[in-house]
């Protein structure tokens, strides 16, 4: 154990495996993690009664192989205890291999003639790892030569600029094939210029036809007065564009031409229509609706309850 094991991987190891076991009994979370992972807690727990057997014995067995031990086998068995990795054969010749160093004994050897005052100067040849790192550097650079200033590779900023723009296509690709992602559980009144100016693009080109460019109704009710068919809150209008009015109506279910974005934009900009009173408007239909006060909302003009049937 001791041969494979040295002192410094045992000792952070016992104390890695104490703490995981701390951890898994006094952990972050709520329910100590031990209840949710009995079997790694339980082989934890062996690895640590195995290595603390294991050093408790092992000091054991060295006192008495001491005391059993000639002068000169302890202290051989001293000397072999305190041989590194460093002392590798291996390693000193990969050492040698990389440095190239010479021993002081031949630095005659190198001694150049010069002299000045008594200053002498070695001939030492230049450790291999350095001159592999220059001619890296020197590959490094041609090859940065050509990437960025020949064939006019992105810098980082443009590298940003590019994969901020892939990942929003990416999340555009995504919403248009997510369907669950707006819903009318949690759709709310959009108000920023730019989703209300698609609401309206959508609007002009597929609902005007019938709803009139103004939202005065034409085959399809009138979408700017108080009264509602199929109700007027932000979620209402957002359900009959996507699954359409009551059968034989002609408003047909839209959720499979526009995305829920493109639905809920155009439900909201229906909304801004609301009291707009366009002329040539269609009568009302539908029940009287009234906006109800959201906390925190300036609540809408308190509106006179008008005849079902009287002309906008
Ligand atoms: C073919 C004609 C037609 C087109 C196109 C059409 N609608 Fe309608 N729409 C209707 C009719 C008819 C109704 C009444 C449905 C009913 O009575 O159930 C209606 C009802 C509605 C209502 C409910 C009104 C209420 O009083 O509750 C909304 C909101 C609406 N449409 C929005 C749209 C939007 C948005 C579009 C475009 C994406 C659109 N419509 C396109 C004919 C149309």
């Amino acid at each position: 154990m001791k041969k494979y094991f040295p002192v410094y991987v045992r000792v952070p190891l016992l104390l890695a495996i104490v703490y995981f076991v701390l951890e898994s009994i006094a952990g972050s979370t709520d329910k100590p993690a031990f209840i949710d992972q009995p079997i790694v807690f339980g082989f934890l727990l062996l690895a640590l009664f195995i290595i603390i057997t294991i050093e408790v014995v092992s000091a054991a067995t060295n006192r008495i192989m001491n005391r059993l031990m000639t002068e000169e086998e302890r202290l051989e068995k001293e000397r072999l205890e305190s041989r590194s990795i460093f002392d590798s054969p291996a390693l000193k010749k990969l050492m040698q291999k990389l440095t190239r160093t010479r021993a002081i004994s031949e630095e005659k050897e190198l001694l150049l003639d010069h002299d000045y005052d008594g200053i002498k100067e070695l001939d030492n040849e230049l450790p291999p790892w350095w001159v592999g790192l220059f001619y890296a550097s020197i590959v490094f650079a041609v090859i940065y030569m050509l990437r960025f200033h020949v064939f006019d590779g992105d810098n980082q900023i443009e590298e940003y600029e590019k994969s901020m723009i892939a990942a929003r296509e990416a999340v555009e690709e995504y919403k248009k094939n997510a369907p669950d992602l707006l819903t009318v559980d949690n759709v709310v009144m959009l108000t920023e210029a730019g989703d209300l100016a698609k609401g309206k693009d959508i609007f002009d080109m597929k609902c005007a036809v019938c709803h009139k460019p103004d939202g005065g109704g034409a085959i399809g009710p009138n979408l700017t007065d108080d009264y509602w068919i199929l109700g007027g809150d932000i979620k209402d209008i957002f359900h009959t564009i996507s699954e359409g009015g009551r059968a034989g109506k002609g408003m047909i279910p839209w959720k499979s031409d526009l995305n829920p974005t493109d639905i809920a934009r155009v439900a909201s900009y229906i909304k801004t229509l609301h009291g707009t009173n366009p002329p040539d408007a269609k009568e009302a239909e539908g029940d009287f609706w009234k906006e109800e006060a959201v906390a925190g909302e300036e609540p809408t003009d308190a509106i006179e309850p008008v005849d079902e049937n009287a002309v906008n």
